[in-house]
């Protein structure tokens, strides 16, 4: 059977509708909100329309599960605080559609807290051995709401970890979400690797106080030592990364926030991302370095959180092989291959299995956004791609 795009633009659209912002096509569909379980909830009944069996494992990852041996494709369908609506979506959406209509057993998946709410790319990380229950159930969010207590009432309805033997590899279509293909004019990537991640918090405790009586030269001034903190690590930065290096402070909690009142307090998120796992190495210990010179500078004291972060990972050469191939027959002389800089499940279940990963462009390169977007030709011929790919594994 021919796959249907009408079908497959339909579904995405009906997802979007999960956590729609109502800012253009963006959505809010973090993990385990409610518009998260209703949305999960819809795609087990569109697999089981599908043929598949559905299976909500003890962290809310949920399968549609082929009978017998298959191939598992897919992705997550948990959206950032302000996310778009293809982050994730496209790949389930994309592996429903070839499920429904390849001659060849297809198992569909949908990771949760792939975004990282709690911790970083949550769900499969634990499925993947990553990650044990144990260290997954005490990560706490921004608003200090544990994992253990957020997953309860899926884990309720859990029919146990799926056993990844049955399956023989999984594919991930997902967005881009950068500018390269865009900026190019070019209409699909097929990934060689992906990047590594490092991610921690940390806190600056000073003293909080009066703002208009306490002198400046006697503050503890926790607001102040990560302004100092952040300027001097992109200037020790300098000898180290790459160009692809990135690095992140996103979010931030100043205690008590209030104009009047020296902040006490600053927690605050350090990210790094790079594709060789020795300069993440060096970069953390720069971080610590910098964080504990500006700690003594200042007169605050310095608490790091647990450190997450997953290893660099490269693509299996012959599933890849086969998305280049269909790449190269659905779009010639418009593909090209490509790293990864954004994360992906695909990294966790790289250690049960061969992965491999499609992308089509993003709009601007603009993603974790409402505005995030993709033309639709795009998102088709990307679906065509993942079609000619399973086909040709077939043979
Ligand atoms: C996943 O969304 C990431 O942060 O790369
Ligand atoms: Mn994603
Ligand atoms: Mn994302």
């Amino acid at each position: 059977m021919a796959v249907d795009h009408t079908r497959f633009l339909t579904d995405l659209h009906t997802l979007r509708s999960f956590g729609a912002s109502g800012v253009g096509k963006g959505v809010i569909r973090p993990a385990y909100s409610k518009a998260d379980i209703a949305a999960r909830q819809w795609l087990a009944a569109r697999m089981a329309e599908a043929g598949l069996t559905p299976h909500v494992d003890p962290v809310g990852n949920l399968f549609g599960l082929a009978d017998g041996p298959s191939l598992l494709m897919g992705s997550h369908s948990d959206s950032q605080p302000e996310g778009g609506w293809l982050d994730g979506a496209l790949g389930v959406i994309a592996a429903l559609e070839i499920a429904r209509s390849s001659d060849r057993p297809i198992s569909v998946v949908s990771f949760q807290d792939e975004e990282g709410r709690f911790g970083v790319t949550t769900g499969s990380a634990v499925w993947s051995g990553g990650l044990s229950l144990e260290q997954a159930d005490v990560l706490i969010d921004g608003s200090g709401v544990t994992f253990g207590s957020a997953r309860a009432e899926m884990a309720k309805k859990s029919q146990g970890f799926v056993d990844p033997v049955r399956f023989s590899g999984f594919i991930e279509m997902h967005i881009e979400q950068g500018p390269a293909l865009d900026a190019a004019g070019e209409q699909i990537g097929v990934v060689t690797d992906i990047v590594g991640i490092r991610d921690m918090v940390i806190t600056f405790q000073g003293q909080q106080n009066h703002a208009g009586t306490t002198p400046m030269h006697l503050r503890r001034d926790a607001f102040q030592a990560l302004s100092l903190f952040n300027t001097r690590l992109n200037d020790r930065f300098r000898n180290v990364v790459m160009p692809q290096t990135v690095w992140t402070i996103g979010r931030v909690d100043v205690h008590p926030n209030a104009s009047s009142i020296v902040p006490g307090r600053v927690r605050f998120s350090m990210q790094w991302r790079d594709g060789d796992p020795e300069r993440l190495v060096r970069m953390e210990d720069i971080i610590r370095a910098t964080a504990q010179q500006i700690a003594e500078e200042q007169g605050v004291t310095l608490t790091y959180g647990p450190m997450l972060g997953l290893e660099p990972v490269s693509m299996d050469p012959v599933l890849r092989g086969a998305l280049e191939s269909g790449a190269q027959a659905i779009a010639p002389g418009r593909w090209r291959n490509m790293p990864s800089g954004a994360l992906h499940d695909a990294t966790n279940v790289s250690r049960l299995m061969p992965v491999a990963m499609l992308f089509v462009p993003s709009i601007d390169g603009i993603s974790h956004d409402f505005a995030e977007d993709t033309a639709e030709e795009d998102l088709v011929a990307g679906l065509r791609v993942l079609d000619r790919a399973v086909h040709s594994l077939e043979e």
